[in-house]
């Protein structure tokens, strides 16, 4: 079946999808480019999700974001693969090819060039991070922190969970258990929080004084408040993951549309949407 608008459609697909920004800033890039496409919002509610997945292909639909929880499944319904979906073993960008779909994971590079635009001299080099989590997200992280030259610690609940992290992703980087957390963070420049929050970690987290260095807390909205407002009152710089989720939205615009967008007009428009 083939569409007979000439409007290309894109989306985003997920299970909720509803608080899903990204439409906002994909449909923000296009009407500013005057790109004849429409970005929309799926909401995917299935148990065969690789097959789904393929079928939008088939539909015409010319590129996807993927979000929770079919992360897994935009790799196996994909013919192509990146380098970086395959390391990280999720992928959140689809592309379609004659093929089929390619997959990308932008949430890697999209991490890096956030963490890079907090930093006044852009430069990582040398420095000590913490990262703790080693959940889907951590996964991205580890993978681009692993190739970058810093000293990296990853710390997890489940330690377990961080040494096989660290073996499949990120061999140079040292492990350890939560135990220590207030020691491990006072050793790091940036402190990278990769676990969710509802978990608890909130209240039991005892910040070091930060004096200016980074904490860096990947998720946005309501939920990353409470932590951040205890970083900031313990003297850290902090930051949480809207710039990501714009850096990495702009690298999935990038693959469709080939043209670089204004990361920084994205990055007002969701700020001014959500606060
Ligand atoms: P995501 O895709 O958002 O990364 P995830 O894969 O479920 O979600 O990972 C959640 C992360 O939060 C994990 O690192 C998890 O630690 P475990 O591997 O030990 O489960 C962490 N996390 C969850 N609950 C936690 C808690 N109460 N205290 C500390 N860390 C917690």
């Amino acid at each position: 079946m083939k569409e007979i608008s000439n409007i290309k459609a894109f989306g985003v697909i997920g299970d909720p999808i509803a608080q899903s920004l990204s439409p906002d800033i994909h449909n923000f890039w296009i009407k500013k480019s005057n790109i004849s496409a429409y970005y929309n919002k799926f909401h995917l509610q299935t148990k065969c999700a690789t097959e789904d997945i393929k079928a939008l292909q088939r539909f015409d639909v010319q590129g996807l974001n993927v979000t929770m929880p079919y992360k897994e499944y935009a790799i196996r319904a994909a013919v192509n693969v990146s380098e970086t979906a395959e390391k990280i073993g999720v992928a959140n960008t689809l592309k379609s090819t004659p093929l089929g779909w390619y997959a990308d994971n932008t949430d890697a590079v999209g991490f890096l060039n956030a963490l890079l635009s907090c930093l006044e001299n852009k430069d990582l080099t040398g420095k000590a991070i913490l990262l703790i989590g080693a959940g889907g997200a951590a996964r991205a992280v580890a993978y681009i922190l692993s190739k970058q030259n810093v000293d990296l610690t990853i710390v997890n609940r489940t330690v377990s969970k961080v040494d096989d992290l660290i073996t499949e992703l990120a061999p140079a980087a040292k492990s350890n258990s939560l135990s220590d957390l207030t020691n491990d963070m006072d050793a790091a420049d940036i402190v990278v929080n990769a676990t969710s929050l509802k978990a608890g970690l909130v209240d039991s987290i005892e910040f070091p004084d930060g004096n200016g260095r980074l904490f860096f807390d990947l998720s946005y909205g309501k939920a990353p408040e409470e932590i951040l407002r205890k970083a900031s009152q313990s003297g850290w710089q902090t930051e949480d993951g809207l710039r990501m989720l714009v850096e990495q939205a702009a690298l999935s615009h990038e693959l469709w549309h080939g043209e670089t967008p204004d990361v920084e007009a994205a990055y007002q428009m969701c700020q001014e949407k959500i606060r």
